[in-house]
């Protein structure tokens, strides 16, 4: 099942978008006609209630997603919109951490989390630390609640047995930072000297970036699920200034088509309903109480989703790229594509991935 539309199909739905103000009748015929004419056989009615949303006509929306049952994301949509009353998300994703605590205790995130650390033990078995055998430093950007980074930190120690490590965690949350600087203390296996940004990574000026980050050459740049949050321009910014702070920059994400497309355009509902119902379908068939699925995915999931789906461009704060996007941004910031490693996969593309870039001489 690809993310992506064919021309043909844009075309199609185009047709459908400008059928949403002239009456439900027409949609739903139209809706019909359309049904099957992607992998997501129910998209139409999905996409006939995003846009139906975005007008402020709820109820509309409503009756649309309540054709697509068997869909989990339509039907999660369907459930938020009938309970929260709004298409916009209840909660700022990252200003709690427990949303995301909950989502990496499910499966799927163990199999990103597994598959990126072969990725990155890969990388250091190639790319010894330049300072010494018993201590290393890495930068790691959106840190999160700590689980990635600890992982690695103490996969790396078990491997080469360092002892001790330099971690300098950015993020552009509190609540992060304080979930990560408690999961380190109780789970790393070695000796962590943590220096915390609070920042986004995007709006830190180049040049203060060395009095930030200190002058122990930093290994390698680590950034998970955590340099989509900007528009395609930005990124090749941000990965050009981060090129003087070190040669490697380990990049593990997910692919969507969600940095180029406009608000309502086929393309990017579309890309989204795929993307983030394997999402949803991870969290509900995880060993999880009801509870916990449900904050997981409205404080989470959808509320990133409904942020891309109901906002403009500029608005968007999620700006998933695909991996093709990502080797071309990194080619423009001065990198090369040393390694890239699908870890999951959504249908037969791949979701995760993780990419060894290193700057070119
Ligand atoms: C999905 S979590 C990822 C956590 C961890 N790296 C992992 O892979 O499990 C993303 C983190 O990035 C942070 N973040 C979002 N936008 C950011 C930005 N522009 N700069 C730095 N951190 C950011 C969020 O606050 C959040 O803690």
């Amino acid at each position: 099942m690809g993310m992506f539309l064919q021309r043909k199909q844009i075309n199609a739905f185009g047709r459908l978008a400008k059928l949403v103000d002239s009456g439900d009748t027409q949609l739903l015929a139209c809706c019909n006609e359309l049904e099957g004419a992607t992998a997501v056989h129910e998209f139409p009615y999905i996409y006939a209630a995003v846009l139906l949303a975005n007008r402020r006509r709820l109820l509309e929306a409503i009756s649309f997603l309540e054709r697509c049952e068997s869909n989990t994301f339509a039907s999660k949509l369907c459930q938020y919109l009938k309970e929260c009353g709004v298409f916009a998300p209840r909660a700022v994703t990252f200003a709690d951490s427990r949303p995301y605590d909950i989502y990496t205790r499910t499966g799927l995130y163990k199999e990103y989390l597994a598959g990126a650390k072969a990725a990155i033990m890969a990388f250091v078995d190639k790319n010894p630390q330049p300072v010494s055998s018993s201590r290393f430093s890495i930068l790691d950007i959106g840190t999160g609640n700590g689980v990635f980074i600890t992982e690695i930190i103490n996969c790396i120690a078990a491997k080469n047995g360092a002892c001790r490590c330099k971690l300098i965690v950015l993020d552009q949350s509190q609540a992060m930072h304080a979930a990560a600087e408690e999961y380190i203390k109780l789970h790393a296996k070695l000796d962590v000297e943590t220096v915390h940004i609070y920042s986004k990574i995007q709006d830190i000026a180049p040049e203060l970036l060395p009095a930030l980050l200190g002058e122990e050459p930093i290994w390698f740049i680590n950034a998970g699920l955590s340099v989509h949050h900007m528009p395609d321009t930005v990124k090749i910014n941000m990965l050009k200034n981060l090129s003087v702070v070190a040669e490697h920059f380990l990049l593990t994400d997910m692919s969507g088509n969600h940095d180029l497309p406009e608000k309502d355009s086929p393309e990017l509902v579309y890309s989204i309903v795929c993307t983030y119902d394997r999402y949803f379908k991870a969290v509900v068939g995880a060993d999880l109480t009801e509870a916990d699925k449900q904050l997981c995915i409205y404080d989470f999931w959808l509320a990133e989703a409904l942020t891309m789906l109901s906002c403009e461009r500029p608005q968007r704060i999620d700006y998933h790229a695909t991996i093709k996007q990502w080797g071309e941004y990194a080619g423009k910031a001065g990198y090369e594509v040393v390694n890239l490693i699908p870890t999951t996969y959504c249908g037969d593309d791949p979701l995760n991935f993780t990419m060894h870039l290193r700057v070119k001489e």
